[in-house]
């Protein structure tokens, strides 16, 4: 049947989106799928409605695309999508209800503290400790996130968070080092480690920087890798996530792993880490998105 590859949106994150709607329109078609690109404004119900798809492949980051509106729409419309249904979207989506499902299940992540008017930087310092991270609750690709090093820094970070939204989080810095997880069908595929030179995994180290390492296989003893997996998977689910996504975890110098957000609808660009995660298991580009394509919620 007809595919409609939905990438682009409005979202901050909507280039990255673009790389990873056209990487994943090309690699279906030359497999022989019928796909077409859409690129999702105002009239997505009106397209979807003429242009007779028979699935959707969700591609869009962020907010719009993984944050249940484009699938509660597709729900609407009856037609089947790739990925999370809407209630895993909008707790994936929200890094604050994220944590408190994973907490509520027993799921170590980072502790934190929501962000309000009135919030006062010395008690966050002194609950949180220093490093800690600010937070947009509702973003992707690190957009709107800092490290903030000194107490003196809080409020321009928060600024600078609050750019992006008005819903925020500062999150305890773990000292150690950045996995990610990807998952397919339900299954864990080899772990990566990001290395980094900046002070973390940030935008430009993502995207733009030829500094950034990915390590696959990640240098984890397999005791530790399968630990790694299976909480990554546990996250997924208590999410009630679905089909394919990818967890990012951290692990401190002591070796305990935890839980940062999880994606449900992760970066397909070319320096993406699923696809990089899948090649190490042997599935190249078109078969990891016939594969997703194949997860499709009916
Ligand atoms: N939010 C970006 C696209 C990712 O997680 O890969
Ligand atoms: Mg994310």
């Amino acid at each position: 049947g007809r595919v409609a590859v939905l990438m682009g949106g409005r979202s901050a994150e909507r280039e990255i989106s673009l790389r990873s709607g056209q990487a994943v329109l090309h690699a279906l078609r030359e497999q022989a799928v019928d796909a077409h690109g859409v690129d999702v404004a105002a009239d997505i119900a009106q397209q979807l409605l003429t242009g007779r798809f028979d699935r959707a492949f969700i591609v869009l980051h962020g907010r719009g695309g993984e944050d249940g509106e484009i699938q509660g729409l597709l729900r609407s419309l009856g037609i089947p999508f790739t990925g999370s249904d809407i209630s895993a979207a909008v707790l994936s989506m929200n890094k604050r209800l994220s944590k408190y499902v994973w907490l509520q299940q027993g799921l170590p992540t980072p502790n934190f503290e929501r962000i309000v008017a009135d919030t006062d930087p010395e008690q966050l310092v002194e609950k949180l400790g220093l490093p800690l991270v600010i937070k947009p609750v509702n973003e992707g690709s690190s957009i709107g996130m800092s490290k903030v090093n000194n107490v003196a820094d809080l409020q321009d970070a928060i600024a600078e968070a609050a750019r992006f939204d008005a819903d925020l989080i500062a999150e305890q810095w773990v000292d150690g080092a950045e996995y990610t997880v990807s998952i397919l069908a339900n299954e864990a595929l080899p772990v990566i480690r990001l290395q980094t030179p900046r002070e973390f995994y940030d935008f430009e180290a993502k995207y733009q920087a030829n500094t950034t390492e990915y390590l696959c296989p990640c240098g984890l003893d397999a005791q530790a890798e399968v630990e790694c997996k299976r909480l990554a998977l546990q996250a997924f689910s208590a999410l009630g996530m679905e089909g394919w996504g990818r967890v990012d975890v951290m692990r401190h110098h002591n070796g305990q792993f935890y839980l940062l957000e999880a994606n449900s609808v992760p970066g397909m660009t070319d320096h993406s880490l699923v696809p990089m995660a899948a090649k190490a298991a042997g599935l190249d580009f078109g078969a990891l998105c016939l594969s997703i394509l194949q997860t499709t919620l009916e």
